[in-house]
């Protein structure tokens, strides 16, 4: 196994010219194969409410949902750099609710920080939360919990004020203590000068290829989520179809009788079946 990838891991990645791999992950099995492929930044997103519970935002997102599924991802990643996506209204509503609720992730779940989305507004929180000694990752662009007050799941930063706001945000946030940034569907050139200035980490989805390393959604980018597919989705595998070819072999192999087949059969020990069929007969 890797050594364990830490604050310092990717400082140095990024000292040595070397981009930073992000995806999201849900559950134990695929964090195996995230493990496996050496992602260096595991992220339990709330987009699981979308992606897995089949919901339209992430706003119904709970908080024993999310710890429970950032342990199963530990278990299965156990080296990568793991964040987990604090749910909406679990660290907008006071510092304290912020700081009790980002503690369930890392003492229970293992994980090394916490997400919060927001800018300026959110200085405050996070600097309770780094006091507190929570490692944070800021979230900036777009932001699916504000999505009601950005009319929607919306790329952002796209005109000199909005840019502006970001760049200046992203300072904000530093200096509040984040440990790492994520910026979300913005033009290339606002990633760029955020990641310039920065002295963190600066992750980026949607956000060009200036930033320090790359996020995408798994279920996105394996073709396992086609409610719809934002701009900045490659797509590297349709599992979509290599599963549905597997359910309608297995379907059609039930009722065509061609499964199970006579090596699925569980056969007795020896001489077993004899015996059982003796009694049987004796019986009727
Ligand atoms: O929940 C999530 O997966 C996220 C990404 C969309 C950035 O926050």
């Amino acid at each position: 196994m890797r050594p364990k990838v830490n604050i310092n891991t990717l400082h140095t990645k990024i000292n040595a010219g070397e981009k930073i791999t992000m995806l999201t992950c849900y559950d134990y099995p695929m964090a195996l194969l995230e493990e496996k492929a050496g992602i260096d930044i595991v992220l339990v997103g709330d987009s699981m409410a979308m992606t897995v519970m089949g919901e339209e935002t992430t706003l119904g997102m709970d908080l024993d949902t999310m710890v429970t599924h950032a342990k199963a991802v530990r278990k299965g990643s156990p080296s990568s750099f793991l964040v987990g996506d604090m749910p909406y209204m679990t660290y907008q509503i006071s510092k304290k609710e912020a700081i009790r609720n980002a503690s369930r992730f890392m003492a229970e779940a293992g994980c090394d920080a916490v997400k919060i989305e927001g800018g300026a507004n959110m200085a405050d929180t996070v600097e309770a939360m780094v006091k507190a000694t929570i490692p944070v990752m800021g979230h900036l662009g777009l932001t699916p919990q504000s999505m009601a007050q950005l009319g929607g799941l919306k790329s952002q930063g796209r005109d000199c004020a909005g840019a502006l706001r970001i760049i200046e945000d992203a300072k904000i946030l530093e200096e509040a203590g984040i440990s790492l940034l994520l910026l979300e569907a913005i033009p290339p050139e606002v990633g760029k000068i955020v990641a310039e200035r920065a002295n963190i980490p600066v992750i980026g989805i949607g956000a060009g290829p200036h930033v320090h390393g790359q996020l995408m959604i798994v279920h996105d980018m394996l073709g396992f989520f086609d409610a719809f597919t934002p701009k900045f989705v490659k797509k590297y595998v349709d599992l979509n179809s290599i599963i549905l070819e597997a359910l309608n072999g297995y379907k059609d192999d039930v009722v065509g009788q061609q499964y199970p087949d006579t090596c699925h059969h569980y056969n007795f020990i020896n001489g077993e079946r004899e015996k059982l069929l003796e009694k049987i007969e004796n019986k009727q």
